[in-house]
């Protein structure tokens, strides 16, 4: 028997896909949500045979927010667990000469993600129950020269999911925030990263998997993540101007 149905947008991201395959393997039915989403048809597949659990799959763009509430609509089932991995990192150089392409990286991590998230969030306070899982970022802590139109967005995202926390309390539905650090996927591709501090996608997939279950408010991916940034949002900002970080 399905122990319940986790919806997740943005599934063609690695950390997505992680999460999809940790779910299904305990038993939970998902459903897959991304932009062209007849291409994980041989995901839903492959799940369904490794797991024996109902996977479908469901076009979905978090730009497109005039279509959000048609999309929950037209879903099989409300789901239990909703985990947003939507995201988009740009380029800071780019963002700093062209407004139109920081709007996109600031509406993809923020206004696309409130969008849908707000929409569910509102069924599931009728409903009474629900999970909303959010995988936002560390950027967010603090903004850095190096990506802070990323980061400013995530911010944003961040104190979103915070307030819908707060607000949704005493209704029986619970919001986790994931800030995951770095993670080796297609996002980071190229990037010289530490490997200390830098997760996988199904170990990010595991702490959101144990996060539910536990009810989570706030976690990092690795916990030497939430120390870095104390100390990073610590710094004085007449210091903090002077470092490249
Ligand atoms: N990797 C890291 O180090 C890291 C660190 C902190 C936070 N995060 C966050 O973790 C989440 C997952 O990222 P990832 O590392 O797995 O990178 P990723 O593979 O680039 O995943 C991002 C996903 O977001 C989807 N997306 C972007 N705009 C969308 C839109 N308008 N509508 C629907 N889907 C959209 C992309 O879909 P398409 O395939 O259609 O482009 C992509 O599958 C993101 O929110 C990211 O910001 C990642």
């Amino acid at each position: 028997m399905s122990k319940g149905t986790v919806l997740v947008l943005g599934a063609k991201s690695d950390i997505a896909m992680a999460v999809a395959h940790r779910f299904a393997k305990d038993g939970y039915d998902i459903q897959l949500a991304a932009r062209q989403a007849d291409d994980l048809e041989a995901s839903c597949t492959d799940m369904e045979l490794r797991f024996r659990v109902k996977v479908t799959q469901h076009d979905f763009d978090a730009l497109d927010v005039s279509s959000h509430a048609g999309f929950v609509d037209a879903l099989p089932i409300l789901p239990s667990v909703v985990v947003c991995a939507v995201g988009y990192m740009g380029e800071q150089a780019e963002n700093e000469r062209d407004v139109e392409a920081a709007a996109q990286v600031i509406r993809s991590n923020f206004e696309g993600p409130a969008s849908i998230l707000a929409e569910l969030a509102n069924r599931f306070e009728q409903r009474g129950s629900g999970i909303l899982v959010g995988i936002s970022s560390v950027a967010g802590d603090r903004g850095r020269a190096t990506n802070y139109v990323y980061g400013s967005a995530k911010a944003g995202f961040t104190a979103f999911l915070s307030g819908l926390r707060n607000r949704l309390a005493k209704k029986g539905v619970h919001v986790v925030t994931v800030l995951p650090g770095f993670v080796a996927t297609k996002m980071t591709e190229g990037m010289d990263l530490p490997a200390k501090l830098t997760a996988q996608p199904e170990e990010v997939a595991d702490k959101i998997f144990n996060a539910v279950q536990k009810r989570r408010n706030v976690i990092y991916a690795k916990p030497i993540w939430w120390m870095i940034m104390m100390i990073i949002r610590n710094i004085p900002e007449g210091v903090f101007k002077k470092l490249k970080i």
